[in-house]
């Protein structure tokens, strides 16, 4: 158990490499296992998800080892199609390993993943897609178990683009006989990454970044090396941390045009903000704008993983902001800790109404999800005093060493272990 102890009012200035995607390292990972070969991945970054897709991995068979942010999965003595309960409880995404393992064994048995502090999230869409190619599906004591003597190719309509189950049906369709066509596929940059790195292990898919995906089934795969794209979600954290403290911020390593919906909302609350190839920089702002309506959308729409993070910016901007959560249910749990640290929010469903305040005062609060844990962070570096947040294994799942880059930018942030 440990707390970030987090010194508010400094003003954070400097430069940073962001780290690599969380959503885009887990699902490559995942497809690791389908090549039977070595695999090298650069810039994965170090974080409890990726600790516990490696757990999976093993169990699975494979051997892994990391060098800093270089992880190398050997998948050739892969032996076990099924993933027990006690794995699949420690992370919901683990849900991703079903269509690469049913594509390698023709079988596969995982534990229902279950509900998730951010909302219900079924797998619905992902069973309805497995199926379609063929897949049968028995759902028994928790348990779904998968097995299909040949996998067919066919025309997947996603009612939802849904960003996981797309990606198990670009895992489970890629050495499928015949052609898959995914139409309202999710649009995500890290779809992209996923698409390049099964191309480089000998898939034919085309067409990710678009709604509709092309998956031309293939005999063999092979071990491959992919460079992970940078995590524009972490990316747009530290820029809300920029703008909550009045600093000036460069962060390099970024692709800014993974960021516009992030950008615009920031330059619509005041911000000026400047990008280049791979490079964002923010300049200081000295009074932040009210946001008049923020809707979390599928990419390229407005992500709901950054809700969060400027709803700690509306809190302290002048004047009402109306923040709509179209994506999951449950994703205000930040809200009764951000009142505490004197934020006026008030929620109604999918709706929160946000007055801003003039600043907010430091307290002991609790991160209640990864993303919220996030918005806390922001908010304890714009508030008067020392703001400690428990829970920080939540923040751990997606932000490396979040103290550590904070650090870099002149901010304080100590990691206290209790
Ligand atoms: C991924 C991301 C997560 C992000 C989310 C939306 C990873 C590891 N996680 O999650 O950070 O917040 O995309 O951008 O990449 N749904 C169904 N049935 C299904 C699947 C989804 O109803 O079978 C619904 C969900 O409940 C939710 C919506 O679709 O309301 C979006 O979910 P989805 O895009 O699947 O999110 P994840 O892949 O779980």
């Amino acid at each position: 158990m440990s707390v970030l102890a987090i010194e508010g009012g400094r003003k954070l200035e400097g430069e940073i490499a962001v780290q690599g995607a969380k959503n885009a390292v887990l699902p490559i990972l995942a497809a690791t296992i389908m090549n039977g070969g070595k695999n090298t991945i650069y810039n994965c970054p170090k974080l409890r998800d990726v600790d516990k897709t490696i757990e999976v991995l093993e169990y699975l068979g494979c051997k892994v080892k990391r060098q800093e942010n270089t992880l190398t999965v050997d998948s050739s003595s892969l032996k076990e199609f099924t993933i027990p309960e006690e794995l699949m409880r420690q992370m919901r995404s683990s849900i991703i390993f079903l269509g690469a393992i049913v594509n390698t064994f023709g079988r596969a048995t995982v534990s229902m993943p279950g509900g998730c502090e951010i909302g219900n999230r079924p797998i619905d869409l992902h069973l309805k897609a497995l199926r379609q190619l063929g897949i049968e599906i028995k759902e028994e004591h928790g348990y779904i178990e998968c097995s299909a003597n040949v996998i067919k190719g066919a025309n997947i309509h996603l009612d939802f683009p849904s960003v996981g189950a797309t990606e198990n049906i670009m895992l489970s369709s890629c050495r499928a006989k015949g052609t898959t066509t995914i139409t309202n596929a999710a649009r995500e940059p890290e779809i992209v990454d996923l698409q390049n790195f099964l191309n480089d292990m000998g898939a034919k898919i085309s067409g990710a970044g678009g709604s509709v995906i092309q998956i031309d089934g293939v005999q063999t795969l092979h071990g491959t090396e992919h460079t992970i794209i940078t995590d524009r979600i972490v990316a747009a954290t530290y820029l809300a941390c920029g703008a909550a403290t009045g600093g000036s911020i460069v962060l390099k390593r970024v692709d800014p045009a993974h960021m516009e919906a992030m950008i615009n909302v920031l330059k619509d609350m005041g911000c000026r903000l400047t990008s280049e190839k791979d490079k964002i920089i923010l300049y200081p702002c000295k009074c932040l704008k009210e946001i008049p309506m923020l809707r979390t959308m599928p990419y390229p729409g407005f992500p709901t993983d950054t809700q969060s993070p400027f709803m700690t910016l509306a809190a302290i901007a002048d004047g009402t902001s109306i923040f709509v959560e179209t994506i999951f249910e449950n994703r205000y749990k930040h809200v009764e800790e951000l009142v505490r640290m004197g934020a006026d929010i008030q929620v109604d469903g999918r709706v929160a109404v946000v007055r801003g305040v003039k600043k907010l005062s430091s307290a002991n609060v609790s991160a209640r999800d990864l993303r919220g844990g996030a918005a806390l962070v922001v908010a304890g570096l714009a508030a008067d005093g020392i703001t400690r947040i428990s829970n920080v294994e939540y923040i751990d799942r997606g932000y490396e060493d979040i103290e550590k880059y904070i650090g870099y930018l002149n901010g304080n942030i100590k990691r206290i272990n209790c």
